[in-house]
């Protein structure tokens, strides 16, 4: 039996739009979130929606109501529903309470954590811009899947006035253990697990946020939990983990197509013997600078690996209006310079610094050209950036090197695992890496493949709707 429609709710919309000469064109993003969305509707036989329904997709744009009014926004997948936020509240919202506080204390960056009180009125207002959307266009049947850390109190608002619709709700991040949630104001903390749990089921990447998230309910909230179950007065929420994973087979069927094998001989080319890679966005939970010590680490201690190894770090520009990540662009920047002054002569630039984002074709030739990925960062929910570099090596070569800190972690046990904090655990990683025998990266790489082969984008959807529709039937047993 078919529910309603899927109606996903996100701070960004699934394709960018662009609107020149008052024709609007779609872009759609190829994160993560959209193909498994996608793969609900098409892909997956049994898929509890209509697959003649388009994904309702409510997010925030830039463009203003003028510019979108009377175009068509939907694709062949998507019908997005814009909500426009004035400019001086989603600076409050997006960067002040989302990304300078929110973000930093659940990377456990407390420090750099501000606390204003029109950033909390900001969300709110911002949260129901996002709420008064939904109820536009919700209907009876509809399934509403809310994401990510920008839409906390968004779950109880549906909730309340449409209290049949079911609801999940899916935090990309890390929930923290509850001495950093605590630094939140009181009435925040409240209002933020009070919010979340408007959901039927809540998902998180790894048991440990779970855990974390069930303490924070219990400490602020005084709601107890039986296992994976809070029992409201009139509901019950299940709260577990869903680690996210990607299109397994996208990846590693991508390393053949000619575009890719040509990037990857491009690459192989230009390059010196090694090939050490990195992609992040530029943010100061991916531990890019101390990485880069991690790698002066290396260089200083191995001279015989000089003019041998280049290291390719693209650094994805992100959130540029915060200061804090200025500032980390310019340490990065003067970091990088100084090593490739250091070390660097005429034949031989250790590091290959861009700051830009890539291409589909460049990313993946890149994957599959490097014998190290280089992944450090400090904190991280998940990471998709490790995965994709183990999918993408059909020729089950190559060297991950992963920081513990990401939930990735918890799942590639075979990887390279380094505390990301320590320069010479960064170090003996990659002199390591170098010396593997090929037999030996086939080993690890088969490992992890078969993990994420198993456990991939369309396994991490299907099992998210199996336990809202479970719960459906544990609340009619109830009842
Ligand atoms: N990616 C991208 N543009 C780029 C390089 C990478 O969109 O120029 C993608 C990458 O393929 C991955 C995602 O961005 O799917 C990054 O996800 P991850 O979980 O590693 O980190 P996040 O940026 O979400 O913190
Ligand atoms: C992380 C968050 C997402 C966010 C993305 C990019 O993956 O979990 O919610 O959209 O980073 O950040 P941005 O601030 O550009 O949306």
């Amino acid at each position: 039996e078919k529910t309603g429609r899927l109606i996903i709710v996100a701070y960004r919309l699934p394709f960018k739009i662009i609107n020149e000469n008052d024709q609007v064109q779609l872009f759609q993003n190829s994160g993560g979130l959209v193909s498994a969305v996608l793969s609900l509707v098409h892909e997956q036989e049994g898929s509890p929606f209509n697959s003649a329904e388009k994904i309702q997709w409510v997010g925030f744009t830039e463009n203003t109501p003028e510019e979108l009014e009377g175009q068509s926004l939907a694709n062949d997948s998507f019908q997005a529903h814009p909500v426009f936020i004035p400019a001086d509240v989603n600076e409050n919202y997006y960067e002040g309470f989302c990304n300078n506080l929110i973000w930093p204390l659940c990377h456990y960056f407390p420090s750099l954590a501000k606390f204003e009180d029109e950033y909390f009125e900001s969300y709110q207002i911002a949260n129901r811009l996002f709420f008064d959307k939904v109820a536009e266009i919700i209907q009876p049947d509809d399934v509403v899947w809310v994401q990510d850390y920008q839409l906390m109190l968004l779950p109880e608002m549906i909730r309340d006035r449409f209290p049949d619709n079911k609801i999940g709700f899916f935090f990309h991040i890390p929930f923290p253990s509850f001495e950093l949630f605590r630094m939140l104001p009181v009435k925040w903390r409240k209002a933020i697990i009070d919010g979340i749990l408007g959901a039927d089921v809540v998902g998180f990447h790894t048991n440990d946020y779970v855990e974390y998230f069930l303490k924070a309910a219990r400490m602020v909230a005084g709601y107890g939990n039986k296992l994976h179950y809070i029992n409201l007065s009139n509901r019950i929420v299940k709260v577990d983990s869903f680690p996210i994973s990607i299109d397994y087979k996208k990846f590693n069927e991508a390393y053949n197509e000619p575009e890719i094998a040509r990037e990857r001989l491009l690459a192989r080319e230009s390059l010196k013997d090694k090939i050490i890679f990195s992609v992040d966005r530029l943010d100061y939970s991916k531990g890019i600078l101390h990485r880069l010590h991690g790698f002066q680490r290396f260089l200083e201690q191995n001279p015989d690996w000089h003019e041998k190894v280049s290291y390719v770090m693209v650094v994805v520009p992100s959130r540029d209006k915060i200061d804090q990540y200025q500032q980390m662009k310019s340490d990065i920047d003067q970091t990088v310079g100084r090593i490739n002054a250091n070390y660097g002569n005429i034949n031989w630039q250790p590091i290959i610094y861009q700051y830009r984002s890539m291409s589909y074709d460049e990313l993946l030739g890149m994957y599959t050209a490097s014998d190290v990925a280089l992944i450090t960062p400090v904190r991280d929910g998940m990471n998709l950036v490790c995965k994709e570099y183990v999918a993408s090596r059909k020729d089950r070569k190559g060297v991950l090197i992963l920081s513990e800190m990401a939930g990735a972690a918890a799942e590639l046990g075979e990887a390279l695992i380094i505390n990301p904090l320590d320069n010479q655990d960064i170090a003996d990683a990659i002199e390591r890496a170098f010396e593997m025998s090929e037999a030996e990266q086939t080993k690890r790489m088969d490992a992890m493949q078969t993990r994420i082969r198993e456990y991939d984008i369309f396994a991490w959807t299907n099992d998210f709707f199996t336990q809202m529709i479970m719960l459906e039937q544990e609340h009619e047993r109830l009842r």
